[in-house]
């Protein structure tokens, strides 16, 4: 058996994905989430773990530094990463979503200004209703933008809605649904065929 790479993603989802991991028998023995260290082996060395900046593991997967990515949807859009998504791990559950201030009412013909963190999903979306957008680019509490007058709107994650709702803001559109997702490398997908499949399944029975 070849041995396999696994770019993680840091962040919320990481400790269940290393949980759901350990049901499988795959253990980092030496994992825990305040550590430094940013690569880890399991139990038999059979699998490395890259330990990532969420952003970043569809840029490991396609460049094929990783075998194997687990990410949030949110991430694999944003990048339009050339990978193959092979499994949906149903964590991190949230959805994008356009939102603004409770009293906003669109004015007919005015180009909206959207922030962002998600540039790419942002402008595809109004591309699709055939609305041109202009786009403000930040990189986080993008919930301030319509409340100073930044942008009309956002796009943004919504999980909870408690973000939303404590700065007086709505959802007025779903996007798309977001969860933890499995991504492959295509070459990888080939190559290392049986580790990859057995890595997958391995998963998927403890999901079930
Ligand atoms: C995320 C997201 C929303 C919020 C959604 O922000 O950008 O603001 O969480 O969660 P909720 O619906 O449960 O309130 P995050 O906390 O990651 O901070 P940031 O946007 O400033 O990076
Ligand atoms: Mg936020």
């Amino acid at each position: 058996m070849q041995s396999i790479t696994l770019a993680l993603a840091k962040g919320r989802p990481a400790k269940s994905t290393i949980a759901l991991l350990e049901k499988t028998d795959v253990r980092f023995g030496d994992f825990h989430e305040d550590s430094r260290k940013l690569v880890f082996f399991n139990n038999d060395r059979s699998i490395k773990l890259l330990f990532v900046k969420a952003v970043d593991v569809p840029t490991y997967v396609e460049k094929g530094a990783a075998d194997i990515g687990i990410v949030g949807k949110d991430n694999i859009l944003e990048s339009q990463a050339d990978v193959y998504e092979l499994l949906d791990l149903k964590l991190g559950k949230c959805k994008f979503a356009v939102a603004g201030k409770e009293d906003y009412i669109p004015e007919k013909g005015q180009q909206l200004t959207i922030a962002t963190k998600y540039p790419i999903i942002a402008q595809k979306h109004f591309e699709k209703k055939g609305e041109a957008i202009e786009i403000v680019k930040l990189n986080g509490s993008v919930e301030l933008a319509p409340l100073i007058g930044l942008a009309d709107l956002i796009v943004d994650i919504v999980e909870t809605g408690n973000t939303l709702k404590e700065n007086g803001l709505n959802v007025l559109e779903d996007i798309e649904p977001i969860s933890t997702r499995l991504i492959v490398n295509k070459a990888s997908f080939a190559t290392k065929s049986v580790e990859v499949q057995q890595f997958i399944s391995q998963l998927k029975s403890a999901l079930e």
